[in-house]
C-alpha cells in the first residue's frame, strides 16, 4: 500500500481537483483506492456524493481501527472508496497534540486499512500544522499542485524550507503544474524557470486550466465521467501513470 498526499501550503491551487480525479484515474487503472478527505470543508466527499460520517466526532478516531474503518464509504466507482471529512477535522490538531506518538498517528491508522488498498490518496487542508506533519510522515509521496505564478513559486520554496528545517525527506515531494494557461507568457516562463531550478521534482504532465473542472461541482463526479473533450481525462491518466512509476 502506498500513500499519496495532495498537499500545498496554499489554498485554491487544485489539491481537491487533483485528489478526486487522480483517485478516479488510479481506480480506472485497476488500483484499489481509498480517498481520505482530510479537509474540514469536505469538498472531495461532496464531489463523490458521499455524506460525512457522524462517527468521526471524537478523539478515539485514529486510535480505534473499527471506528476508522466504519467511517469508510463506497463510491459509485469500482475499486474506489471514500473516507469523508467531518467538521470535527477542525479539531484534529487539538486531539493529535494530546496523543502519544502524535506525529505518526495518521500513519498508524492508515496502515491498519492498508491491506485492503493499493493506494491511499489524501486530500489535505492548506496549512502547516500537526496534521500536516502527520501527513508528511505518513505519505510516500507529497503531491504539490503549483499554479505557475510568482506567488506560488514563493509558497513552494517555503514548503521546501519547512521540510529542510524539520528534517523531513524532500525526495517525497512531487510537484505538479496546475491550472496552467499555455497562452500566458508568465505561466510559460515560470514553468521553465521552476523546472530548471527543481530538476526531477516536477512531473512531466501539466494540468491545464479548464472550465470543465468547475463543472465537477454541478455533476458531482470526476471530470473524466462527463467532459466532452478527452484532454483532461488523459492528463489525469498520465498523472496516475507517472505517480505510480515514481512510487
Ligand atoms: N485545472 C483547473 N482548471 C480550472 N479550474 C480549476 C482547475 N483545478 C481547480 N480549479 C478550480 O479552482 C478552485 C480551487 O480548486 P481546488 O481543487 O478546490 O483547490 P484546493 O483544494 O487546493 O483549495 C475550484 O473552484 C476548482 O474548480
Ligand atoms: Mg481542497
Amino acid at each position: 500500500m502506498k500513500i499519496i498526499a495532495c498537499y500545498s501550503n496554499k489554498g485554491g491551487v487544485g489539491k481537491t481537483a487533483t485528489a478526486v480525479n487522480l483517485a478516479h484515474a488510479l481506480a480506472a487503472r485497476g488500483q484499489r483506492v481509498l480517498l481520505c478527505d482530510l479537509d474540514p470543508q469536505g469538498a472531495s466527499g461532496f464531489y463523490f456524493r458521499v455524506k460525512p460520517s457522524k462517527k468521526l466526532k471524537d478523539a478515539r478516531f485514529f486510535q480505534d481501527v473499527a471506528r476508522f474503518t466504519a467511517a469508510i464509504r463506497a463510491s459509485d466507482f469500482d475499486r474506489l472508496d471514500i473516507l469523508p471529512a467531518n467538521m470535527s477535522f477542525r479539531d484534529f490538531d487539538v486531539f493529535l497534540s494530546r496523543m502519544k506518538n502524535r506525529r505518526s498517528r495518521l500513519k498508524q491508522a492508515l496502515a491498519s486499512v492498508g491491506g485492503d488498498y493499493d493506494v491511499i490518496v489524501l486530500d489535505c487542508p492548506p496549512n502547516i500544522s500537526t496534521l500536516s506533519e502527520n501527513v508528511f510522515r505518513a505519505a510516500d509521496a507529497v503531491l504539490v499542485p503549483v499554479i505557475p505564478t510568482t506567488l506560488s513559486e514563493r509558497s513552494f520554496d517555503q514548503l521546501l524550507a519547512f521540510f529542510r528545517d524539520h528534517g523531513l525527506p524532500r525526495k517525497k515531494i512531487l510537484a505538479l503544474f496546475s491550472m496552467a494557461q499555455g497562452a500566458k507568457r508568465l505561466h510559460g516562463e515560470t514553468m521553465q524557470r521552476m523546472r530548471a531550478a527543481q530538476g526531477k521534482r516536477f512531473l512531466d504532465v501539466v494540468l491545464p486550466f479548464s472550465t470543465e473542472i468547475e463543472k465537477m461541482g454541478q455533476h458531482r463526479a470526476p471530470v473524466a465521467t462527463f467532459a466532452r473533450s478527452r484532454a483532461l481525462a488523459e492528463a489525469y491518466d498520465r498523472l496516475a501513470q507517472e505517480v505510480l512509476a515514481r512510487l
